[in-house]
């Protein structure tokens, strides 16, 4: 796979900063993406989504015609793709932007079909293979914000903070609801917060690196905060305040 991602931002003036290494875990819908876009852009730092790489690898499958249970496949296929990673704008409602080889799939990988799709393709170790490789590789010059399920403890087992964020199943759904309607979908709660509870126990039970929260890691449970509030705390831990 060649990976290509987005320059870092100016953000604050402090060289110490500037290099850190910082790992936000979690469950689907616990406010990683956002919270570790804004703290990357706080900080000037390198964000990385790696939930997006994982939905771009099961965008290429359906594309392709590739059975999800193949698992080699599957990670042939992304190995031998360009996953490209931009900073989100306004046609992307800000969040990053996902380009597989010349397709534009920011607005298809967030789609109701990829989200039920990507967690069992996230289970083949052929393709964590792959991607954890690209990772590492991303993450190794320092100056990064990564978010997923195994940063913390695959990833960047020697990252500088390690965060763990997490909300009741409740709320997550209800975010998910809200992010699927911005797609013009119409998603049944009930069926949501089955599908998280689904998605939670497949993504911490599977064999290869599942979603644990490091022994290392802060853990931020965000029910009843605020983005902001979410952003300024890590800020603050990352600064050392
Ligand atoms: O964070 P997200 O919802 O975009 O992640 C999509 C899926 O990818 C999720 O089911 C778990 C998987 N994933 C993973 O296994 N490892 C990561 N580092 C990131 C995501």
């Amino acid at each position: 796979m060649i990976m290509e991602t987005a320059k870092r931002t100016d953000g604050i003036d402090n060289s110490a900063v500037k290099t850190l290494r910082v790992a936000i875990d979690g469950p689907a819908g616990a406010g990683k993406s956002t919270v570790a876009q804004l703290v990357a852009k706080r900080l000037g730092l390198l964000y990385i989504d790696t939930g997006a790489m994982y939905r771009a690898a099961t965008w290429l499958a359906v594309k392709n015609g590739i059975d999800v249970k193949d698992g080699d496949a599957i990670a042939k296929a992304a190995g031998e793709a360009v996953i490209k990673l931009e900073p989100g704008d306004e046609t992307s409602s800000n969040r990053v932007r996902v380009f597989v080889d010349e397709h534009e799939v920011t607005q298809a990988i967030r789609s109701h079909e990829i989200s039920e799709l990507v967690s069992p393709v996230s289970v083949h170790s052929p393709l964590r293979k792959v991607m954890v490789a690209q990772q590492k590789e991303l993450a190794k010059r320092g100056g990064v914000v990564l978010d997923g399920r195994d940063i913390g403890t695959v990833v960047m087992p020697d990252a500088d903070i390690k965060i763990y964020l997490t909300a009741s199943t409740k709320v997550r759904a209800q975010r998910r609801m809200k992010d699927q309607e911005a797609l013009g979908e119409n998603p049944d709660y009930n069926k949501l917060v089955a599908a998280i509870a689904e998605r939670d126990n497949r993504d911490s039970t599977r064999a290869d690196s599942p979603l644990k929260q490091a022994d290392d890691a802060i853990a931020i449970i965000t029910d009843n905060m605020s983005i902001d509030q979410v952003v300024d705390a890590v800020v603050r831990l990352c600064v050392g305040e």
